[in-house]
C-alpha cells in the first residue's frame, strides 16, 4: 500500500514544498490498523468501500488538536487513534490563553462555554475545523469561520433518546402526582391519595413536532399502552399505530398529555398560549422539553390555577442562567416564583439531553465528522460550509489526489479551476455553495508530487481562494 500522504493548509499548507520533501515514500503510516481504530474500524470504515484508501495528512502526527471542556473520552479516543497530536483540557480557557493556544492548532474541540468569536478566530491561522461537542453552535462565529474556510461540526441529534425517555418519565410522574408526594414526604407528611391519579395506559399522547425526538417518543409511548397522535407542519409517515392529525387544535382537543418537540422559530414562539390552553381537555397535562419560547408561561400559570391543566413539566425557559446556582428567581423570569408555587409541576434545569450516553454519542459523532473532514475533506453535517461528499479514492488508485478548493462564490471560478485541473485527468468532481462560500472537491489521477505542488500553487494564486487542501 502506498504511504498515505496529505498536503494541508497554512502551517502544513504554506509549507507545501517542505511537506512534500518531508513525506518520505517509506514513512510509516501513523494510524493504527483498521481492526484497532475504534472509529475507523467500527463505523466509518465499514460505510466506505472495502478498498477505500484513507487519505491522510502526509504525517498524521503533524495535525494538532486542542480539546477543551472535558470532551468525552469516546471522541478523544477516536482522534488519538488517528495518530493526531491531541491536547486535552478539562476546562475552557480565558480569552487570552485561548488566543495563545489557538494559534498553534489545526483543530479545536469545544463545548458550550468556549466562545470562538471573530477576535479569537482571526488568530487561528492554522485552523481547519472546529468540533462543537454539543448540540448548539451559537458560541462560534459561524459566518467568520465560513468566510475563512474553517468548517464547523456539531451533534444536533445524539441526545434524542435521552429526551424521549425523560418525557416518558414525566408523563407517569405527572399522572401520579409523584413530584408533590415526594416533596410532602421530604417535609415529613404522609399523604396517601388516589383521587386524580391515573394510569397512562389507554390515554392519548399528543406530540407536537414529530422529528427526531417526537418520533422516538411515539414508539416508547405506544409500548406503554398509550395511543399517540401527532401534529407537524410536514406530512410525516407515522411510526407504529400513531396517527397524524391535520391541525394543532385537533391535537389539543384529543390529547390527555400534550408534549412539545418543535424548534425555536418565529412561528413556534408562544405556540401554546391562552387560546391553545382553552382548546385543551380539562385536566390534561403539558410537557415542554423543546425550547423555552414555545410556551407562554404566564398563560400556563393561569391555566393551572384554573384547573384546566392538571400538571406540567418544563425543562426549558425563555431565559436560562449561564451557570448553576440559585438563579431560578424573578430576576431572571418575572414569573419564576409563581411557577414554583404551583402544584404538580416538574421543573428541571434543561437536562433533557444530559446523560452519559448522549455525551458518549456526541463524542463519537463529532470526532467521526472531524476525521472525515481532515482525512477526506467530506463536509457532510457541517453547519457552515456546503455539505459535500464524494466516493473514496481506492487503494488501487496509487497516483490519485483529492483537491479541495474553498472559495468565494463568484462567477467564473469553476472555469479557472478547471483550466488548472485540465492538465490532468479529473476522475470525479463535485461543487456546491452556501451563501458566499463554495466548496469544490475533485479527484485527479496520474499526478506526481510536483504536479500536486503545481496544482496547489496555481489554485492558491486565484483571487477567489479561501483555502486549498490537497490530500493524497
Ligand atoms: N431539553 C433538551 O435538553 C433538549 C435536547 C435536545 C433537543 N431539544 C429541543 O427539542 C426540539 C426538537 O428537537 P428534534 O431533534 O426532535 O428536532 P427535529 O428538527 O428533528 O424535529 C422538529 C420537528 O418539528 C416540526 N416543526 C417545526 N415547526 C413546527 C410547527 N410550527 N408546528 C409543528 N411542528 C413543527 C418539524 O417539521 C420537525 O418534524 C428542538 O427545539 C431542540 O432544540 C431539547
Amino acid at each position: 500500500m502506498t504511504t498515505p500522504r496529505d498536503i494541508s493548509r497554512s502551517s502544513l499548507g504554506n509549507t507545501v514544498s517542505y511537506s512534500l520533501e518531508a513525506a518520505s515514500p517509506t514513512a510509516a503510516f501513523s494510524s493504527p490498523p483498521a481492526s484497532q481504530g475504534s472509529f475507523m474500524a467500527g463505523s466509518f470504515a465499514n460505510r466506505t468501500a472495502a478498498t477505500a484508501k484513507q487519505l491522510k495528512p502526509f504525517n498524521a502526527g503533524d495535525i494538532k488538536i486542542l480539546l477543551l471542556e472535558n470532551v468525552n473520552q469516546t471522541g478523544r479516543d477516536i482522534l488519538a487513534a488517528q495518530g493526531y497530536q491531541v491536547e486535552f483540557l478539562k476546562t475552557s480557557l480565558p480569552e487570552d490563553q485561548l488566543i495563545e493556544k489557538i494559534r498553534e492548532v489545526h483543530v479545536i474541540g469545544i463545548r458550550s462555554k468556549t466562545k470562538l468569536t471573530a477576535k479569537v478566530l482571526q488568530e487561528a491561522k492554522n485552523l481547519l475545523v472546529v468540533g462543537c461537542f454539543c448540540i448548539g453552535t451559537n458560541q462560534v462565529d459561524l459566518d467568520y469561520a465560513a468566510k475563512h474556510g474553517i468548517a464547523v461540526f456539531n451533534s444536533p441529534f445524539a441526545n434524542s433518546r435521552s429526551v424521549a425517555e425523560l418525557v416518558i418519565a414525566e408523563i407517569i410522574t405527572l399522572a401520579r402526582q409523584l413530584g408533590d408526594r415526594s416533596l410532602e414526604m421530604h417535609r415529613g407528611t404522609w399523604n396517601k391519595v388516589s383521587a386524580k391519579c391515573w394510569e397512562i395506559r389507554g390515554k392519548t399522547l399528543g406530540i407536537i413536532g414529530y422529528g427526531h425526538i417526537g418520533s422516538q417518543l411515539s414508539v416508547l409511548a405506544e409500548a406503554m399502552g398509550m395511543s399517540v397522535i401527532y401534529y407537524d407542519v410536514l406530512t410525516l409517515m407515522a411510526i407504529g399505530s400513531a396517527r397524524q392529525v391535520p391541525t394543532l387544535e385537533k391535537l389539543l382537543e384529543e390529547a390527555d398529555f400534550v408534549t412539545l418537540h418543535v424548534p425555536e422559530t418565529p412561528e413556534t414562539k408562544n405556540l401554546i398560549s391562552t387560546k391553545e390552553f382553552e382548546s385543551m381537555k380539562t385536566g390534561s397535562y403539558l410537557i415542554n422539553a423543546s425550547r423555552g419560547t414555545v410556551v407562554d408561561i404566564p398563560a400556563l400559570i393561569k391555566a393551572m390555577r384554573a384547573g384546566k391543566v392538571a400538571g406540567a413539566a418544563l425543562d426549558v425557559y425563555p431565559n436560562e442562567p449561564a451557570a448553576n446556582g440559585d438563579y431560578f428567581v424573578n430576576n431572571l423570569n418575572t414569573w419564576a416564583e409563581d411557577l414554583r408555587g404551583l402544584n404538580n409541576i416538574i421543573l428541571t434545569p434543561h437536562i433533557g439531553g444530559s446523560t452519559e450516553e448522549a455525551q458518549r454519542a456526541i463524542g463519537v459523532e463529532v470526532a467521526d465528522s472531524l476525521v472525515r473532514y481532515i482525512n477526506q475533506g467530506i463536509t457532510l453535517a457541517s453547519v457552515n460550509l456546503p455539505e459535500v461528499t464524494m466516493r473514496s479514492i481506492t487503494l488501487e488508485e496509487h497516483d490519485h489526489a483529492r483537491v479541495i478548493y474553498i472559495h468565494r462564490n463568484v462567477p467564473g471560478v469553476l472555469r479557472k479551476v478547471n483550466e488548472i485541473l485540465a492538465e490532468h485527468n479529473v476522475d470525479k468532481q463535485i461543487s456546491d455553495s452556501k451563501g458566499d462560500i463554495a466548496y469544490l472537491m475533485a479527484d485527479v489521477s496520474d499526478v506526481k508530487t510536483q504536479d500536486i505542488k503545481d496544482i496547489r500553487d496555481s489554485l492558491d494564486s486565484l483571487n477567489s481562494r479561501i483555502m486549498t487542501r490537497v490530500l493524497y
